[in-house]
């Protein structure tokens, strides 16, 4: 059997490897990098390397690894912290395009420039506003990724899925992208299809998350024309919304977009069904007292505030949130802050079976991710649930693998 080698950048806990992974025997781990910059400590690596062993696993700035410390590789695979996207308008276009210091993604395009044998797959996640920023040129961004791909070889996918739309137990939306290289076979069967087939009916996404037919809306193609510089000084200067709709395709720098709804009529799993029992819940996680001050953060506020730095009083408004959260629905994504006591208008809360009102416990937040039990366990229950705020639901990752590796039977 020929194996499908995963590289997994800005790995976090191992969302990509533990998906891929299970989805087919075909794929194998040759390497991982994660570093975290905000911090001294490095817990998402060192669970990594617990769960997953040190050999083949690099805990440095990605920014600081060449090229050449990357096994072959077929695929890359990463979900990369979200910024700002575009390429520094200073440089002259002589100088060609280096990109931004520090802007993510320009790490993942020198690595994949660089590479003389580039893999034949990528598949990126990301947050899905990607699609629409910056706010002053809406869509820019991604324009600029897409081109950059397109000049490297690729043609582009993208499908925004949120995971409970297909039965899994949390909202969480995301943009999937996904790469084939012109080396690949999958290049030279979308080549030969049309996009529309291939991103409705045929597609690696569509396979994997059904899209309703009888419901596209706003079907688009448009070019995406000039060098990386124009792209960012050009792109959309004028128009009020992004042209990128939730799916999509590019394709020698022709675009091919429309707005999906999703088809699935198979099970669902709510935040009901991930809950343990009260008696399994330790004192440190139910609500006692402050009972007020949660209540008031979750409530819906109209008031005069004040903003010290600007010395003036303004009008602040934001609707209530679901307090306590349902238990008969997927939950809402779970964040970064979600560990800790203090109260908090976005932190998960649930009532028990005898009313009594709790945070989530970190087993809860990895199994709304579909994480295998305790796989952060190692580090404080307040990096537990960082590292899921930041990491992805497995199953989502799992149903792209698995038709990737159809594909290529
Ligand atoms: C959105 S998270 C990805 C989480 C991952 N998909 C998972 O399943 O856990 C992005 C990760 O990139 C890491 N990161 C940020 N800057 C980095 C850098 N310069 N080099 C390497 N990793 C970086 C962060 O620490 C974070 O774990």
């Amino acid at each position: 059997m020929e194996k499908i080698k995963i590289v997994e950048l800005f790995a976090g806990v191992g969302g990509f490897r533990i998906g891929l992974t299970n989805a087919s025997e075909k794929f194998e781990m040759v390497w991982s990098n994660q570093w975290e910059p905000k911090t001294k400590s490095q817990e998402a690596s060192e669970i990594y390397i617990k769960r997953f062993g040190e050999e083949n696993h690099s805990n440095k700035d990605i920014a600081k690894v060449s090229i050449d410390e990357l096994p072959e590789h077929n695929i890359l695979v990463g979900g990369f912290p979200c910024q700002d996207y575009s390429v520094a308008k200073c440089l002259s276009q002589s100088k060609g395009i280096t990109g931004k210091k520090g802007v993510l993604w320009w790490e993942i395009h020198r690595i994949l420039r660089d590479n003389k044998n580039k893999p034949e797959f990528i598949l990126l996640e990301n947050v899905d506003r990607l699609l629409s920023s910056p706010a002053s040129q809406r869509g820019r961004d991604f324009a600029i990724i897409l081109s950059s791909l397109s000049n490297l070889g690729y043609i582009v996918e993208w499908r925004i899925i949120n995971a409970a739309d297909y039965g899994m137990p949390q909202r969480r939306r995301r943009i999937f992208i996904m790469g084939y290289h012109k080396k690949s076979s999958i290049y030279k069967e979308i080549k030969k299809d049309n996009s529309e087939k291939w991103i409705f009916n045929n597609g690696t996404l569509a396979k994997a998350f059904g899209i309703n037919i009888n419901k596209i809306f706003f079907k688009k193609k448009f070019n995406i024309d000039g060098n990386l510089i124009e792209v960012t000084n050009n792109f959309n200067k004028k128009g009020k919304f992004s042209p990128f709709q939730n799916c999509g395709i590019i394709i020698d720098r022709k675009i091919f977009t429309a707005k999906v709804f999703p088809d699935y009529d198979g099970e669902r799993i709510t935040l009901g069904d991930i809950v343990l029992p009260e008696e399994k819940i330790p004192e440190e996680f139910f609500v006692n007292g402050e009972y007020e001050k949660w209540e008031y953060l979750k409530g819906a506020k109209r008031e005069k505030r004040f903003n010290k730095s600007r010395n003036f009083y303004y009008n602040y408004n934001e609707g209530a949130m679901i307090f306590p959260d349902s238990l008969d629905k997927p939950s809402r994504t779970i964040i970064t802050g979600e560990g800790g006591s203090t109260p908090s208008r976005f932190k998960h809360v649930v009532k028990t079976e005898n009313g009594r009102l709790r945070r989530l416990m970190p087993l809860e937040l990895e199994r709304l991710n579909m994480f295998p039990d305790n796989h952060t366990k190692g580090c404080t229950n307040i990096k537990r649930a960082f590292l899921m705020g930041n990491a992805l639901v497995i199953g989502v990752i799992e149903r792209i693998g698995k038709e990737l590796s159809l594909k290529l039977d």
